[in-house]
């Protein structure tokens, strides 16, 4: 069942087009993630869905309920549209306690002050706050004030959760914590999510489905799986994971498998769509896929190593082809479990595995 749908959004900041006929859907007990660069416009997606932004054209529906339309000029104001949203900021109010905090959408819908209270400590238990309620936003950790920031979007239980970049705020290590907690208590209470974020790991472990947005327009959308296993552009193949890219020219297309040659080495991959003979063009391979060979088979390549660094749970090795011209240089990364000495390797690109995007 559909619990929001936008269709064919247009906004602009001034004369500037932020929006370029964005449509998405969301089901219900679906957690869905806006994904895409800094300024692709996912903040300015989710304030027009909260009514925060006045769109310049499109429909917004909510249940049945239109929330924005262009045609007919129906615009519910934000107050009455009924969702719960986290902004990235938290927007704590400082001279308010934790629990005077969450229940503040409870006062302005003129709920009894002992239900208030009630379902304050409800939240905050759920949140695993219990305890909390009567301290300063200032007197929590950050990953404290995130969760009192949820508590306010959900106390009144609004069927749809609008999260801005709800995680970035926090350390790496609480980040990961945070978002496993985050996911949990969406499962839990059944409620359905959109997220914003630039973060693809963070997109990939929280949501259902992933909507990437490139300069105001949906690149791709699909479940993570989808997304980083069968990337339909270069842009969204670069965004979803860590990649090796090799820059040369397409000598060879048949049955969507094409042939991509460079100075001194030549790939075969899956034909990306609109790829042509001839066209420059890129062939991309996430790191993890790249094989180490102890002699030249299909798709390979010869590379000297240059360098293997720890990451802690297993090593990466860097190999650099210097190329005769400075433009024919690049890069090759991939994992292992040991270090290795610098030194000549096969290095392994499974056609499978490799993609072949116009550049
Ligand atoms: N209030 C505003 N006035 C004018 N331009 C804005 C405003 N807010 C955002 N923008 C511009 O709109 C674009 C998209 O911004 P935003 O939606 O915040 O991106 P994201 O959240 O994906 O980083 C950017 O180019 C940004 O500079
Ligand atoms: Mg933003």
């Amino acid at each position: 069942m559909i619990e929001l749908s936008v269709e064919n959004l247009h906004l602009d900041y001034g004369a500037n087009p932020v929006l370029k006929g964005v449509s998405m859907q969301l089901q219900r007990g679906e957690v869905v993630s806006l994904l895409g660069p800094s300024g692709s416009g996912k903040t300015t997606l989710l304030r027009a869905i909260a009514g925060l932004e006045a769109a310049k054209k499109g429909r917004i529906v909510m249940n049945d309920r239109v929330l924005f339309d262009n045609e007919t000029r129906a615009e519910v104001p934000a107050e009455l549209r009924e969702l719960g949203i986290v902004f990235q900021s938290y927007a704590l109010w400082p001279h308010k306690t934790v629990a005077e905090n969450i229940a503040y959408p409870l006062k302005l819908r003129k709920i009894k002050k002992a239900e208030q209270q009630t379902r304050v400590q409800d939240i905050l238990n759920q949140l695993g706050l219990g305890k909390l309620g009567l301290r300063y936003p200032h007197e929590l950790s950050g990953g404290q004030q995130q969760r009192v920031a949820i508590g306010r979007a959900l106390v009144y239980n609004p069927p749809v959760l609008l999260l801005d970049e709800p995680l970035s705020n926090l350390d790496a290590k609480l980040r990961e914590e945070a978002r496993a907690f985050l996911r949990e208590l969406i499962l839990r209470l059944g409620l359905s999510a959109i997220m914003v974020t630039h973060d693809q790991n963070e997109a990939m472990a929280i949501s259902d489905r992933i909507l990437l947005l490139n300069n105001g327009k949906i690149e791709q959308q699909g479940t993570p799986q989808e997304m980083y296993g069968s990337p339909h552009s270069l842009f969204c193949a670069e965004f979803m994971g860590s990649n090796n890219i090799l820059q040369g020219t397409v000598s060879e297309i048949s049955n969507g498998q094409a042939v991509v040659q460079g100075q001194g080495w030549e790939l075969r991959g899956r034909a990306g769509e609109g790829l042509q003979q001839g066209q420059n063009a890129s062939a991309i391979i996430r790191v993890e896929q790249v094989k180490l060979g102890t002699s030249s088979s299909e798709n390979s390549v010869q590379l000297p190593l240059l360098t293997s660094m720890y990451l802690g749970e297993k090593w990466e090795y860097l190999f650099r082809a210097h190329g005769a011209n400075a433009q024919d240089a690049f890069v090759v990364r991939a994992y292992g479990m040991q270090e290795r000495v610098p030194g000549q390797c096969h290095l392994e690109l499974p056609a499978e595995h490799v993609w072949v995007f116009p550049s």
